[in-house]
């Protein structure tokens, strides 16, 4: 092959490479995000197993952020313990209806008005997890720790097919996402029937499987776990969307960039405007707790706007706004 035919030939190999990711990240998240897929499963294989074929062909055109790459490297020695930009904080507790009027009473002081909204999200009973994408590309995943260090588990997280490893929308330079790691009831009780299957003692609970998952040295353990996100939170940020606007000046909005981005967001979400609506909805979680396909160890309760909570701030380890 002539220089030239061999450069026109790469040159449409990446083309052709580019364009299979992006039709693999899009059904990736109708399928893993949406639990709406437009194709069948084995459409999706012959997809897969083009893009794989070609970068076999060309691996001057593998780049990490290609779905082939989610299970990739080999399994590490050890995690490396990094801080926190932003420590990771924990919430305060209430135990009902007029605890949580208390409460909002209390931030009314403060603010010195009483019309604020606020935004109630399930309390997934899983881990802490701050992800940070540079340019839009999946960077770094770190634990929550003891809220100021964390340990850098970034090839565990890049094998779970509900984080993006490309943002979907215009992202800033550097963005933090702060989310919660969990493993659904179904994923729990598959894995334990496996163990029993083995004749291997079973697993305690989800929760604590999540958390031994999340700390294999192997991805490959991780990868076959079936562990999941909701993404709750923007944490910090270098630099603004194009024209310099944040991503949201507020939980609701900083929910729908999140999704809007590729990420899980909990669909139980809601905004109220009185205390004592929200109060209603945390109140209706106690029955219905039982019906989600994954534990919940309550509801959070947020300030929705961010200016709100900037000037309510926090004490100690909890923020007054939630
Ligand atoms: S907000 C400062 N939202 O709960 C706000 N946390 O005790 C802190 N959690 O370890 C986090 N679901 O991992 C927030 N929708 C949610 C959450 C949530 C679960 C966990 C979080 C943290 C703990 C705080």
């Amino acid at each position: 092959m002539t220089p030239a035919r061999a450069k026109h030939d790469l040159t449409s190999a990446r083309k052709r490479a580019e364009d299979l990711r992006s039709q693999i990240r899009h059904h990736d998240h109708r399928y893993h995000v949406l639990n709406q897929p437009e194709i069948g499963d084995s459409e999706y294989d012959r997809l897969y197993r083009s893009l794989v074929d070609l970068e076999a062909e060309h691996p001057s055109l593998v780049t990490p952020e290609s779905p082939t790459q989610r299970v990739a490297g080999e399994p590490s020695e050890g995690f490396e313990s990094v801080e926190h930009p932003q420590p990771m904080l924990s919430l305060g507790n209430v135990f009902d209806g007029d605890e949580l009027r208390e409460w909002h009473a209390r931030v009314a002081r403060l603010i010195e008005r009483d019309d604020f909204a606020l935004v109630c999200e399930p309390k997934i009973d899983g881990l802490a997890i701050s992800l940070i994408y540079r340019d839009g590309r999946f960077e770094r995943g770190v634990t929550r720790g003891d809220g100021l260090r964390g340990d850098d588990i970034t090839p565990n997280l890049r094998t779970i097919r509900s984080i993006p490893l490309v943002l979907q929308t215009d992202a800033p330079r550097a963005v933090e996402i702060r989310g919660e790691i969990y493993l659904s009831r179904a994923e729990f009780d598959r894995l334990n029937e496996q163990r029993a299957d083995a004749g291997e003692q079973l697993y305690m609970n989800p929760r604590n499987t999540a958390a031994g998952s999340l700390r294999q040295l192997d991805p490959a353990i991780t990868a076959a776990r079936g562990l999941d996100i909701f993404a709750y939170q923007i944490g910090w940020m270098e630099g603004g969307l194009k024209g310099g606007a944040a991503p949201a000046a507020t939980q609701r909005e900083a929910l729908q960039w999140m999704s809007d981005a590729g990420l899980p967001t909990n669909p139980h979400t809601e905004r109220f405007e009185s205390v004592d609506a929200a109060a209603e909805f945390c109140a209706s979680w106690a029955d219905r707790r039982s019906e989600l396909p994954y534990d919940i160890d309550g509801v959070v309760v947020k300030v929705d706007d961010f200016s709100l909570q900037r000037q309510l701030g926090t004490v100690g380890r909890d923020p007054r706004w939630a």
